[in-house]
């Protein structure tokens, strides 16, 4: 699907504040975990490959990934409130440590769905990292173990995340800004 009004897009966080804040997550996540014979990396696709890929070389310790793809959004803007499982992971994750890898918290319900999900299985223990947060759409109550960036409700793309699957590669999150002459920064 093709965007159907014109938009720019501002940079909101840089591809540097980025860097330096998955470092300080990773190392906060390493601390938390030491000690695990293997820690099971979950990312939640599609939004999460960015992040998950950055995140995972920065966390010194072992480590096995493995991803989940779910969706309540599709190609539209607000969340349809029910979460579909597209692909389940490949491992089994009872009695492991597992640290679920998400790109935004929104409403919540693609988290909270996800982590009853996981809950349900059994893991030893399991805690979730989320690159941002949007703490006023809260819908859900559910907040992510560590948060890389709080954010006004905006929308927002880039570092994975996508407008209409459009924007994943920015190397920087973005603000989208509707505009009427046409022009897409
Ligand atoms: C986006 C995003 C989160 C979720 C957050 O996924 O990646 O997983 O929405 O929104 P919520 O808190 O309101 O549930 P989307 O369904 O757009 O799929 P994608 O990751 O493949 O882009």
């Amino acid at each position: 699907m093709v965007p159907q009004r014109p938009y720019a897009i501002d940079e909101m966080i840089s591809a540097k504040a980025i860097a330096a804040r998955v470092e300080a997550l990773a190392k906060e996540i390493t601390r938390a975990f030491r000690g695990t014979d293997k820690l099971i990396v979950v990312g939640l696709l599609r939004g999460s490959f960015v992040f998950i890929a950055d995140l995972v070389r920065e966390i010194d310790l072992p480590v096995e990934v493995d991803f989940l793809e779910a969706s309540s959004y599709g190609n539209a803007m607000e969340s349809s409130r029910e979460v579909r499982i597209l692909k389940d992971l490949r491992g089994e994750i009872a009695g492991r440590d597992v640290l679920v890898v998400e790109d935004i918290v929104d409403t919540g319900f693609t988290l909270h769905h996800v982590v009853n999900l996981l809950r349900s299985r059994e893991p030893k223990r399991l805690e979730v990292c989320a690159l941002l947060d949007k703490p006023s759409r809260r819908e859900v109550p559910i907040k992510a173990t560590w948060t890389g960036f709080e954010i006004p409700d905006e929308f927002v793309v880039g570092y994975g995340i996508d407008f209409a699957q459009r924007n994943r590669n920015l190397p920087y999150i973005g603000k989208v800004r509707f505009t009427e002459d046409g022009s897409v920064g």
